[in-house]
């Protein structure tokens, strides 16, 4: 939630490089957008803002001209409003200072828990806060130091060391217009490599770009940069030595390549995000190869699963807990995140602690990973984010390779959780000796050809959502059904729904409907049906009859040529046969087109939802 950047380098490259970072980190906010500028020849620093999405800032930016281009140092921010609703005077820059000392400008991601305290502080000694925001507070106590004549890198120290709470936050003084100033405590951020040129962001994602090189920055460090210079100490002045990686991702990612918006180009991205995900995890004879995890998946000391995720990442860990007690007869427990961290949770050194999220940045999973660390858990991230916070917190990390995902609706990360999920179910199966091999090879052989399922799902799609979306004009709710282990597909499927056309939607297990949610059902109320195969489907069918006699309209994902389907439901969105085991993968597919399209029939904008952000960095 919210995104900075920074950048110290060439005249005529700064507001570039600002504005299409924020643009990479948009998906972190839209409330509203903000540069800071060190203007040519000690003009000091000014600043832009704009309410509402980058576009509006980039229409004030296209209005400049002249020695706005002309900078050489600036910072950026894109806003998710936490405290102060979205306006011009809550945007980030916040600046201070000024009429004794340099002026200052600082941009932030995170909260400052004891905001209100230092601001009756500040107050008490003469500032003036130009808005609600608790980052205001740290421009004030940073134009404070530099008064006195600290440098930027003390006075941003001295400020820093008085707040409570998560911070990554850049700083600039136009005493010294040519560099910048940021830390981290807490929320994410990364430096950026140049040559002659240096960059900081919230995540990689705002500067592949311009570069693959990156430095992370930990907890509790201080980054001073310059053009040439990245020196990273702790807040008590030592000196970091940090070695550099580079990232796969390429620039090019992060386009559109010709599809009207991200989550469209994303879903139809699936069957390459699990071609990657799973390349080299599957040997010759389809068992599972996952010696990458230092830790040995045999070991008899796992005696219990832990799952802790948010929002589709704990759909996920919903389906990966029918996977892993079908196929290892381990006892999963799946928590959302929020809830696990104040649970006080038991365990012990003998439960693994599978956490699952897309950045890997998600404040509460990793304070449920803290909270189990507590108890002596081992821990297990599945990101899709290399080097984030969450692998630097776990023992093992098992990466999903679906490329940056832009789109706020979560669409090609899930798939790919869910295939390295089973992955590590058929090989906590494979190691412990729960199935026979020739059974667990049958369902990696099932994974090995889920890319091209996928694929044939999207194909038999095509074409095929129209009347299905029409049955949601003039809805006023919606309830997704499933049983097994496609109750978690049908909960994935109402969150879609309701993030992206903000229509009501239930995702409920079918043989539960009957204690309540029956009530919903009407004309208005269309019934989604997730059908598979095997015992549960029968059940499902005859649940779904009990809402087609109470008026329901059905829609029914199943099966190509699935009569019985064909029966209940008015239209059914066909999926290929793969199998059993497998049929959340392919069946998650219409769900996630049949949400785009009522979205976009709706006319909203599904890349950036409203209320929503991408990356859920405050508690
Ligand atoms: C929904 C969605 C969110 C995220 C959730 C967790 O489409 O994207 O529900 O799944 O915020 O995010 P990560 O996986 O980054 O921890």
């Amino acid at each position: 939630m919210c995104g900075i950047v920074g950048y110290v380098g060439k005249e005529q490259r700064c507001v570039e490089v600002l504005m299409d970072g924020l643009r990479n980190l948009e998906y972190r906010g839209y409330d509203s957008a903000g540069l800071a500028l060190a203007m040519p020849d000690e003009k000091g620093i000014e600043t832009t803002r704009e309410v509402g999405p980058l576009d509006n800032l980039a229409g004030a930016v296209g209005r400049k001209n002249g020695d706005f281009f002309k900078v050489r140092a600036g910072v950026g921010h894109t806003r998710w409003a936490t405290h102060g609703r979205p306006s011009e005077a809550n945007a980030h820059p916040h600046t201070g200072g000024g009429e004794s000392g340099p002026e200052v400008a600082v941009v932030h991601n995170g909260i400052v828990e004891n905001h209100a305290e230092l601001r009756e502080e500040l107050e008490g000694r003469g500032c003036e806060f130009r808005s609600e925001t608790d980052t205001e507070v740290i421009a004030h106590l940073l134009a404070e130091r530099a008064e006195t004549g600290e440098s930027l890198r003390k006075a941003l120290v001295g400020a820093l060391k008085r707040l409570q709470g998560s911070f990554a936050v850049a700083a600039m003084s136009a005493d010294e217009p040519e560099t910048i100033v940021a830390a981290r405590h807490q929320s994410p951020l990364v430096v950026g490599l140049g040559e002659g040129e240096n960059f900081l962001a919230s995540a990689v994602q705002a500067l592949l770009g311009n570069t693959r090189k990156f430095l992370f920055v930990e907890n509790g460090e201080v980054v001073i940069l310059t053009d040439s210079t990245v020196e990273i100490q702790t807040l008590w002045g030592e000196p970091v030595e940090r070695e550099a990686f580079e990232v796969d991702w390429s620039a090019e990612a992060m386009g559109l390549d010709g599809y009207e918006d991200f989550m469209l180009k994303e879903i139809h991205e699936q069957p390459a995000a699990l071609q990657a995900t799973l390349a080299g995890r599957l040997d010759a004879d389809d068992a599972v190869e996952l010696s990458e995890l230092n830790f040995d998946l045999a070991s008899p000391g796992v005696e219990r699963v832990v799952i802790v995720a948010c929002g589709t990442a704990y759909h996920a860990g919903l389906l990966a807990k029918y996977a892993i007690e079908r196929l290892a007869r381990l006892p999963v427990e799946v928590a959302v995140s929020s809830e696990y961290r104040y649970a006080d949770p038991i365990g012990d050194e003998k439960t693994l602690v599978v956490a699952i999220s897309q950045s890997g940045e998600t404040t509460d999973t990793l304070a449920a990973v803290e909270a189990a660390r507590a108890f002596g858990g081992r821990v297990l991230a599945v990101t899709n984010t290399q080097g984030s916070l969450i692998t630097r917190e776990a023992d093992a990390v098992l990466l999903t390779k679906a490329g940056p995902e832009v789109g706020v609706a979560a669409t090609k990360t899930f798939l790919a959780q869910v295939a390295v999920l089973y992955l590590l179910a058929l090989g906590l199966a494979g190691a412990r000796g729960a199935r026979p091999a020739e059974e667990l090879a049958e369902i990696g052989l099932g994974l090995r050809r889920s890319p091209e399922k996928v694929e044939e799902a999207l194909g038999l799609l095509e074409g095929r959502m129209g009347e299905a979306v029409g049955m949601f004009a003039g809805a006023r709710c919606a309830l997704f059904l499933g049983r097994g282990h496609l109750f978690p597909a049908a909960l994935e499927g109402a969150l879609k729904l309701k993030e992206i056309s903000y229509l009501p939607a239930e995702g409920y297990p079918a043989g539960e409907m009957k204690h309540g949610p029956i009530a919903l059902v009407d004309e208005q109320c269309p019934v989604v049906a997730v059908l598979g195969e095997g015992t549960l489907r029968e059940k499902t069918l005859s649940n779904v009859e009990e809402t087609v006699a109470r008026g329901a309209r059905v829609i029914a994902v199943a099966r190509e040529g699935d009569e019985a389907a064909g029966r209940v439901a008015r239209v059914t969105l066909p999926v290929p046969e793969v199998p059993e085991i497998l049929t959340p993968i392919v069946s998650t597919v219409p769900l996630q087109l049949l949400a785009y399209h009522v979205a976009k029939a709706r006319g909203l904008n599904v890349d950036k939802p409203r209320n929503l952000a991408k990356s859920v960095t405050v508690e």
